[in-house]
C-alpha cells in the first residue's frame, strides 16, 4: 500500500514562523511521530512525503533520525492541501494501485490505524464497486449550521455525523481522475473524500482513533503532547540509543 503525507503546510493557525511539522512534540519533530508510525505499519511499503522547497533540508535530517526501511520520496507541496495531493499522486510510482492520503499534521495516528485503513480499502467481493475510506469519529458534540449574521440555521441530527480524519484512502486512477476534474471545474475542498463524493464515488467510513487530533493551534500541541505521556514507549527518537 503507497502512503502519501501531505507536509507542505504553513502551519498558520499555530501562530509559527515555520511549518508547525517542524515543531517538536517530547522533543521530536511532529512530522517525525508520523513517519514513524507509517514506518511501523504492516501494510504500507512506499511513503511520499509532499513538502515545500525551503523545509526539504529539515525532512531530510527527520529522514536520516528516523531511518524508515521503506522507500520514501520527498514530492513537491503546492499552494494548497488539495494542490499538494494532485502533485503527491504525479510522484506516485508508476502501476501504484491504492493509496492513503495521511495528513503530517495527524501525529498521533497508529500503525494500527493504518493497517485498519488499507485493509478495509482492499476490494472484498469480487465484483465490489471501488470505493474510498475515510477513517472518522461520530461526532460528540451538536453541530449547528449558523449563517453569515450568526444565526442557527439548522441542527443537523447527531447520529448521522461522523467527523473525517485522516487516512483517506482510494483506488489511484479514481483518485488521479476526481482530482483532474476538480481542478477543471474549479472545486476547492479540505479533503480528497470531498473530491471522491462530488464526483458521486462511494466512500465508507473506518472507525478512526479519538487520539488521531489534528495538530492545528496551540493548545492541540499540548493536547497531543498529554496523550503521547500516556503511551507505553512515548520516548522521543531522539533519546533513543543516548543510554541510560
Ligand atoms: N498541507 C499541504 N500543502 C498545503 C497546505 C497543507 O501539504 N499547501 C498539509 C499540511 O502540512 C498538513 C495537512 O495538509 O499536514 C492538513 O493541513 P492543515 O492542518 O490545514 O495544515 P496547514 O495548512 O499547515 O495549517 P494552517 O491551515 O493553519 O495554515
Ligand atoms: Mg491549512
Amino acid at each position: 500500500m503507497h502512503l502519501l503525507i501531505p507536509a507542505a503546510g504553513m502551519g498558520r493557525r499555530m501562530g509559527s514562523h515555520r511549518n508547525k511539522l517542524l515543531l517538536t512534540l517530547l522533543g521530536d519533530p511532529l512530522l517525525a511521530w508520523t513517519l514513524r508510525a507509517a514506518e511501523a505499519s504492516v501494510q504500507i511499503t512506499w511513503i511520499g512525503i509532499i513538502a515545500q522547497p525551503e523545509d526539504k533540508s529539515e525532512f531530510e535530517d527527520i529522514l536520516a533520525t528516523v531511518a524508515p526501511k521503506k522507500p520514501v520520496c520527498l514530492l513537491p507541496g503546492g499552494v494548497t492541501r488539495q494542490e499538494s495531493v494532485y502533485n503527491g499522486l504525479q510522484g506516485l510510482p508508476l502501476g501504484a494501485v491504492r493509496v492513503l492520503i495521511h495528513d503530517g499534521a495527524r501525529c498521533l495516528a497508529t500503525p494500527d490505524l493504518f493497517d485498519r485503513c488499507a485493509e478495509a480499502l482492499r476490494p472484498h467481493r469480487e465484483y465490489e464497486p471501488p470505493s474510498g475510506i475515510v477513517a472518522a469519529v461520530p461526532v460528540k458534540d451538536t453541530i449547528k449550521v449558523v449563517d453569515g449574521a450568526g444565526l442557527i440555521k439548522d441542527t443537523p441530527d447527531r447520529s448521522h455525523l461522523w467527523a473525517a480524519q485522516t487516512p483517506q484512502g482510494f483506488p489511484v486512477p479514481l483518485l488521479k481522475d476526481c482530482h483532474e476534474k476538480g481542478l477543471r471545474a474549479g472545486w476547492e475542498v479540505t479533503d480528497d473524500a470531498a473530491l471522491f463524493e462530488k464526483c458521486g464515488l462511494a466512500v465508507r467510513v473506518v472507525p478512526g482513533e479519538e487520539t488521531n487530533l489534528k495538530v492545528t493551534t496551540p493548545v492541540d500541541l499540548a493536547l497531543a503532547e498529554f496523550i503521547l505521556k500516556q503511551r507505553p514507549h512515548p520516548q522521543p527518537l531522539s533519546q533513543v540509543g543516548r543510554g541510560g
